[in-house]
């Protein structure tokens, strides 16, 4: 049975039903050393602009789980701190429940494969405004591109229902204002995004979609190979195994099965637009 302050922290992070059981019991005793350790390793990163997330690490699966719980409320007045309000602070940390839930549908259990992502959102500088989230991150490259500024937005997408191009432009709309608020002495003027979907072959198969829509609106600078992120992305499967299971009901789950197919290799495409 979920405490009060616990109920608290699991509508901050968007997890419910059989996550929050789980999630309960690991806050039913104290800290193992492990997750204490993992804890100070977000401590740490509080508040800095990590371009990274954390990747390796001596605790578990089920340590991060924990760490990340009990490290969440920190995270969140940090925001508050920064006078950004309670509704953003937690669309962004409900990442997490959303991430739990996706492992469930991956791996059919309670997990969280992607716990290292959610290390970028607690360094306190990743925040879903509308239907994306960004992330303020200084510089990958001293280019031109980025018109003299130290600092850009990372552009991710979680999953959830359509991606259409007003809701983009909203979010697009809401991200430089709220970062010219919250952050001014960290002026952006370029947002970069690495993601499947910038892949080219998108575009030419899918023309008329949101995925090719939203991939138009950035200048491809290169693409790296990402063999499994399409399939990872489209059907919530790790790995290419046992491909010819898979449903072929969208025209999305089609293309990204019939490239494989045709031996071809699914790009990641790095790409960035001015803000
Ligand atoms: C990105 C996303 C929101 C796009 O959804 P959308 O707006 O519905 O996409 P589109 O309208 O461009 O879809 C075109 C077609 O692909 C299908 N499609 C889109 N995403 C799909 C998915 N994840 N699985 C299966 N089919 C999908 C649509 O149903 C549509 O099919 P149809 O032509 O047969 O009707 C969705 O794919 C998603 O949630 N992906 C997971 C998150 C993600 O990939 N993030 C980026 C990580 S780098």
């Amino acid at each position: 049975m979920a405490t009060s302050a616990q109920t608290e922290l699991f509508e901050l992070l968007d997890i419910s039903g059989d996550d929050a059981a789980e999630c309960s019991t690991l806050l039913a005793t104290p800290p193992s050393a492990a997750v204490l350790q993992a804890m100070a390793a977000m401590q740490e990163r509080l508040g800095t602009f990590p371009l990274d997330s954390i990747q390796a690490s001596d605790a578990s699966e089920t340590d991060w789980i924990e760490a990340l719980l009990r490290f969440a409320p920190a995270v969140h007045s940090y925001h508050e701190d920064l006078g950004i309000s309670p509704m953003v602070s937690a669309a962004s940390l409900g990442d997490v429940g959303l991430q739990l839930r996706i492992n469930r549908r991956v791996h059919g259990v309670f997990g969280l494969d992607t716990w290292s992502w959610l290390t970028h959102h607690m360094a306190g500088n990743l925040f879903r405004l509308g239907r994306l989230q960004f992330h303020l991150v200084r510089n990958s490259e001293s280019t031109d591109q980025h018109h003299g500024s130290a600092w850009e937005l990372g552009v991710h997408i979680p999953e959830d229902g359509g991606l259409s191009p007003a809701l983009v432009d909203a979010s697009f709309a809401e991200a430089r204002g709220f970062f010219s608020r919250h952050f001014p002495d960290k002026r952006v003027a370029t947002a970069t995004c690495d993601s499947w979907m910038l892949d080219p072959y998108l575009v030419e198969r899918l023309p008329d979609s949101n995925i090719a829509s939203f991939a138009r609106r950035f200048t491809l600078d290169r693409c790296t190979d990402a063999p499994t992120d399409a399939v990872y992305f489209t059907f919530r499967q790790r790995g290419l195994q046992g491909l010819d299971k898979l449903p072929r009901e969208t025209s999305l789950q089609r293309v990204v099965l019939e490239r494989i197919d045709d031996g071809g290799t699914w790009q990641l495409g790095h790409g960035h637009l001015a803000l």
